[in-house]
């Protein structure tokens, strides 16, 4: 085909309309930012709530695509569910079986929690497969693992399981290595079978922690809270119970991401500092200007003066969902950075969108090596996972002119009210809608 034809074609190639984030950047940022409640902890709460035989209050859990997506699911399997001001009421006096292969289930990886409540419950499950940011392969081997050694026979055809529940029994997981995932699914399948279940190598991060709280405060017996090893005295009673989320630790770092980069006395609260540790200390060892009053964060703009290695690992290392708006952060500053992202292989789309405005990234493997600039500039970026998503509007924020970001509907699946929380400390971003090329 000519060249004249083919360029005529893709001048006139129609795009579609999309919503998209604009954003002048440049501004500096103050007032309050408003944690919100943790997406990945309510993603486990809400499921295991089905344990109990009366009602179930949440407060504090977040108006976000993924938990309309859990309620969606739960309405479907008869559940009544009350949602008002973040509160979550939980009636599950008439949940029914279903097959968990109702297309919720594919729109986000936690669904896969109500494997082990429903394999509990019903002793049989039939599912399709879940869903999830792409960040490379998300195997579920180690849940699968955890399900046989509690006595559950599976069979997996075409992208379907069938989990037999008939001959659960307590039994001892040792995982091979740390899991958020695999060890909720551990947890709340292990309260419901009778008898002591050890399981070995647990997550400690504090949604598990949480969890815990959660399930003991229904009527569950879990011993080793805060240790690698769990004993979890199976089979008990469970009631109702009346509980609160913990505000979002990875919104809690997005935003003093942002007011190390643009802050002047930005406060953001509430924040747990023993949730965030890490990134204290990495802040600590850039000289970032913050303080943490009570439960607030005062942080303020600070120019980085140097590189610094990081290693993204289980809590309480630095945190692999906060490694992309980090890689945003460093990409401006006088000198060499690394982040070795040991979780995830696939976690590096960001790069590619951050060196469209300027920066200098390069990826080695698991390395992310980052060539401080002066500047980034303003473009059509694309967010291609949650948390990339989230490092390119702080790219925005930070860029000389105007930048458009692609991706909201990531933003929308596990940050609350992002653009009106930015609007209201002063940000100059807006939601717009533009004719744009399929991605
Ligand atoms: C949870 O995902 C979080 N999601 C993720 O946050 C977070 O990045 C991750 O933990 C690590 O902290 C929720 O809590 C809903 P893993 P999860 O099982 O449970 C491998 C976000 O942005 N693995 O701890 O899926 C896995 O591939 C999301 O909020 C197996 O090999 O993570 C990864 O390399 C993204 N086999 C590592 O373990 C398995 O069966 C850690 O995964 C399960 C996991």
């Amino acid at each position: 085909m000519s060249f004249f034809l083919t360029s005529f074609i893709h001048l006139t190639k129609r795009g579609t309309m999309e919503e998209v984030i604009k954003i002048k950047g440049g501004k500096k940022l103050s007032g309050v930012v408003n944690i919100s409640g943790s997406k990945n902890n309510c993603v486990s709460l809400i499921p295991a709530a089905l344990l109990s035989k009366g009602l179930v209050v949440i407060h504090n859990i977040p108006p976000i695509s993924d938990v309309y997506r859990l309620v969606d699911i739960l309405e479907k399997c008869g559940v009544c569910i009350t949602y008002t001001d973040n509160t979550l009421i939980i009636d599950s006096s008439n949940l029914v079986y279903k097959d968990l292969t109702m297309p919720e289930m594919g729109k986000l990886r936690a669904s896969y929690y109500f494997y082990s409540v429903f394999l509990g419950l019903f002793k049989y499950v039939k599912a399709n497969t879940i869903g999830g940011c792409r960040l490379g392969d998300r195997p579920i081997d180690l849940h699968l693992y955890a399900f046989k050694q509690l006595g559950a026979n599976i069979i997996e055809e075409d992208g379907t399981y069938i989990f037999d529940g008939t001959n659960l029994k307590q039994g001892h997981i040792i995982f091979e290595k740390s899991s958020v995932g695999a060890t909720v699914n551990a947890i709340i399948l292990a309260t419901q079978i009778k008898g002591k279940t050890i399981i070995e190598n647990v997550a400690m991060e504090p949604e598990i922690t949480e969890l815990i709280n959660f399930l003991c405060e229904m009527g569950a017996k879990i011993k080793g809270k805060g240790t690698n090893t769990l004993i979890i005295y199976g089979g008990q009673e469970m009631h109702g119970v009346e509980f609160s989320n913990i505000p979002d630790r990875i919104e809690v770092g997005t935003y003093a991401l942002i007011g190390a980069s643009l802050g002047n006395n930005l406060k953001i609260k509430p924040v747990i500092p023993e949730h965030i540790q890490s990134l204290l200390e990495l802040f600590n060892v850039l000289n970032i200007n913050y303080q943490i009053k009570n439960d607030t964060m005062i942080i303020s703009a600070s120019p980085i003066k140097q590189g610094v290695v990081i290693l993204t690992s289980p809590f309480p290392g630095f945190p692999t969902d906060l490694q992309q708006p980090l890689t945003t952060f460093l990409s401006i500053s006088n000198g060499t950075s690394v982040i070795i992202e040991s979780i995830y292989h696939n976690r590096f789309a960001h790069v590619k969108e951050l060196n469209k405005m300027g920066a200098n990234i390069n990826i080695n493997n698991m390395n992310i090596i980052i060539h401080g600039v002066d500047t980034l500039n303003g473009t059509i970026v694309s967010g291609k996972d949650l948390r990339g998503a989230a490092s390119l509007v702080l790219a925005g924020l930070m860029a000389k002119g105007e930048t458009i970001v692609r991706g909201l509907d990531y933003i929308n699946r596990g940050y609350e009210n992002m653009i009106v929380k930015l609007k209201k400390i002063h940000a100059n971003v807006e939601i717009v809608s533009m004719e744009l090329e399929e991605q």
